[in-house]
């Protein structure tokens, strides 16, 4: 009886017991505690090899969590265009799955073309519902290295060439991405300019470079966009490989901006356990390790972070603080994303995603030029027009190295003409490239001259020929790894162009590519359209626009130059383009882009900001409340744009500002200011632009600080940097 009884009460002791343990959660597991907390708590709970498992890649594309402790693993995926398809753990190999394909959105230099960050939100949401729905812990992306050369064979996954206009538009897809329980992942960081040598080239560029040009958007994206992770660039700076640079590192992303994620390695970016340890590197990626160009099956442990790392904690080489420190970076970044279990599920390849895929590519499309009103193409007064070229039906969402996407629908320009256009759309391919393959060219069997004889004949009996050329995502064009060989069309589009204006003046040139282009060709042709890469909805895109349904918004984010050596960076010897081989010189210093040509007086094909629209605009005389301003002010521009043509349509008002007797060089003027308007037709709005004072300074080298003389400026109210229609000073005390 006794013993019964005193087994009952054992039972119910224990069941009671087991409810309350079931409640105290343990400190990391709380989610009502702050991150902090649950940090340093997960971090007591691990032994040292577990903490040094955190910091290299277990996989392609994952790194380990801690099993043990119910800490997921960490899962990456490129970037920046759409969620990649899977990939096998152990290769570059497709994983061939079935339901990985994604929405392909528009390449990054067409979001920026839009000058419209609400762009860059309803991308980055979408971006970022396709990576969680995957269960991505780090979606690869965005890019925001500045486009220093047209050259550069990553241009069109990056955001063009000026700071400011980067750093405007980075930090809304960060935040949106963000919101999705995804990490979004800046790269490179930083100077990756070019492909040319980029696993070792060693870059000099000055400190007013660095922190006037190539870091801006970085810093945006840490202290404003508060982005969960940052890849480190290939290239060397300043005798340091990026991937473990101290300056870049520990001394600015992680003391000056208070960076508090990860730092990963590009692919393979890292090359030596104490430079890793010690500079600032907290995920190890891709690295080959082994010598072997393929993976063995320990490789991951050969890792520079990984086994070697472990061996200079136990000597005590590396202090113990050090792993702790990227340990605590790693769990914060998973708690952030994996762990928070109030993430939303997300959503792949959806309707509503190709419509934001759309919607981008419409605002981002840039009329270079329409003598005559030739655009938009009038249906009712065109019997017979002939479509010419490869890219109005080659995929363009393959290829291009680890941005290509496995698209789970592109829609051809030529689909969606023939659709718009029905039978008086004839087709004729004109040239013809080779297939994308990684690291090599291979070339076209088609034979070039049948191509161009047929696209000639259906030239001559059109009313009007759409030529959709470009360049395209094979190695040397506008594809990693490479370097554009020639400014030029490649493919022979230049002699085609030529032989088709000889029967046929009525010609829109619709580009396809993320670079400028030499067009020796653009006085004798009507039309020009800046069509990007543009993802999934790609063909409806640009025939909306070539039709006139879409009234073409975008401005050019980078500069066109007539020819290359026109460019800052190909204006001097080989040091400064593409280098040595070891070493590079950025020798046009801070100025890039339209600074140059600006500061040059060297005229562009097409200014920075430049873009047409089918209606007219006119910009009144700005405003400002007062002429004196303090170094802390802000400078409002009050003024109308109006919509003075038939259809509605957006001009981008742009405010670029000039110093006047500067005791340092400063470029003849830099973007400080934008706002994109939408107008109907006839329409009339008051426009606000606020400059910050702040915005005005340069990077003293003798401080090593920002700073803002007193004296005079100018406010140039524009809608190019070629197109500058107001000039308001101001002074500065
Ligand atoms: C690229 C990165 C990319 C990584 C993973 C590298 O080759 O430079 O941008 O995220 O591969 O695919």
């Amino acid at each position: 009886m006794y013993n019964k009884f005193f087994g009952i009460l054992l039972l119910i002791l224990i069941g009671a017991f087991s409810l309350t343990a079931q409640k105290v959660k343990p400190v990391y597991l709380d989610e009502t505690r702050p991150i902090e907390e649950r940090v340093k708590h997960a971090l007591s709970l691990m032994t040292l090899e577990e903490k040094v498992a955190l910091c290299h890649a277990q996989s392609k594309f994952s790194s380990k969590g801690v099993a043990r402790l119910g800490i997921p693993e960490v899962w990456m995926s490129d970037g920046p265009h759409g969620v990649r398809e899977e990939i096998l753990w152990d290769s570059w190999s497709e994983a061939k799955w079935t339901n990985d394909s994604c929405t392909a959105f528009p390449a990054l230099t067409c979001l920026a073309a839009s000058w419209n960050p609400e762009m860059s939100a309803i991308y980055g949401k979408a971006v970022g519902e396709e990576a969680r729905y995957r269960n991505k812990t780090v979606l690869l992306g965005p890019g925001v290295n500045i486009y220093r050369t047209p050259l550069n064979g990553r241009n069109f996954e990056y955001m063009g060439e000026d700071p400011f206009l980067a750093s405007q538009m980075v930090v809304p897809y960060i935040q949106e991405v963000q919101k999705n329980g995804v990490a979004a992942c800046i790269k490179h960081y930083a100077l990756n300019n070019q492909e040319v040598w980029r696993g070792h080239i060693d870059v000099q560029a000055s400190d007013r470079a660095l922190r006037e040009i190539y870091l801006p958007a970085f810093k945006a994206a840490v202290t404003e966009g508060k982005v969960w992770s940052v890849m480190g660039a290939y290239n060397q700076f300043r005798g340091e490989h990026c991937c473990h640079n101290n300056l870049l590192l520990n001394k600015i992303l992680k003391d000056e901006w208070k960076f508090d994620g990860t730092v990963v390695t590009d692919w393979g970016g890292a090359h030596n356990t104490m430079q890793a340890a010690m500079n600032g590197l907290d995920i190890e990626m891709g690295t080959g390790t082994d010598g072997m160009t393929r993976s063995i099956s320990n490789a991951y442990d050969n890792y520079y972070l990984a086994l070697p790392f472990l061996d200079e904690l136990k000597k005590g080489t590396v202090p113990e603080s050090v792993v702790n420190d990227k340990a605590s970076r790693v769990l914060r970044m998973i708690f952030r994303t994996t762990m928070d279990s109030r993430r939303p599920w997300g959503s792949f390849a959806t309707d509503e995603h190709a419509q934001v895929a759309r919607k981008v590519a419409e605002e981002g499309i840039v009329l270079l030029k329409n003598a005559g009103n030739i655009l938009p193409l009038d249906a009712s007064k065109l019997k017979n027009i002939a479509v010419i070229g490869e890219n109005a039906t080659r995929s363009m969402t393959v290829g291009g190295g680890s941005s290509s996407l496995k698209a789970h629908n592109e829609i051809s320009p030529l689909k969606s003409l023939t659709a718009k256009f029905g039978s008086k759309i004839t087709y004729a391919m004109g040239y013809a490239s080779g297939p994308p393959a990684w690291g090599r060219e291979i070339p076209s069997k088609f034979n070039a001259d049948t191509l161009r004889a047929e696209a000639v004949r259906k030239a001559r009996i059109a009313d009007v020929v759409v030529f959709v050329g470009g360049l395209n995502k094979n190695h040397f064009q506008d594809c990693e790894g490479g370097d554009r060989l020639s400014y030029n069309l490649p493919f022979g589009q230049d002699q085609l162009l030529a032989e088709i204006l000889k029967v046929n003046k009525n010609v829109v040139v619709v580009l396809v590519s993320g670079n400028a282009v030499a067009m020796p060709w653009a006085d004798r042709v009507p039309a020009i359209v800046q069509a990007w890469y543009l993802g999934s909805e790609a063909g409806p895109a640009i025939a909306n626009v070539l039709s006139g349904e879409v009234n073409p918004s975008g401005k050019l984010p980078f500069t066109f130059p007539v020819k290359l050596t026109d460019n800052g960076a190909h204006s001097f010897d080989q040091l400064s383009y593409p280098g040595d081989s070891i070493l590079q010189v950025y020798k046009e210093d801070i100025l890039v882009g339209y600074r140059w040509h600006d500061t040059k007086n060297i005229a562009p094909l097409f200014a920075f900001g430049h873009g047409l629209s089918y209606t007219s605009f006119e910009v009144s005389k700005p405003q400002i409340d007062k002429k004196l301003y303090t170094k802390g002010g802000i400078v409002e521009l009050t003024f109308s744009v109006q919509n003075t043509g038939k259809v509605a349509g957006a001009e981008v008002a742009q405010v670029y500002v000039t110093q006047k007797n500067a005791p340092v060089m400063r470029p003849a003027k830099e973007l400080k200011g934008f706002k994109k308007v939408f107008l109907k037709a006839g329409e009339k709005q008051t426009i606000n632009i606020p400059v910050k004072v702040q915005d005005f300074a340069y990077w003293d080298e003798k401080s090593s600080d920002w700073k803002v003389d007193a004296g005079e400026f100018v406010l140039n109210l524009a809608t190019s940097s070629g197109d500058v229609k107001f000039q308001v000073p101001v002074r500065v005390k």
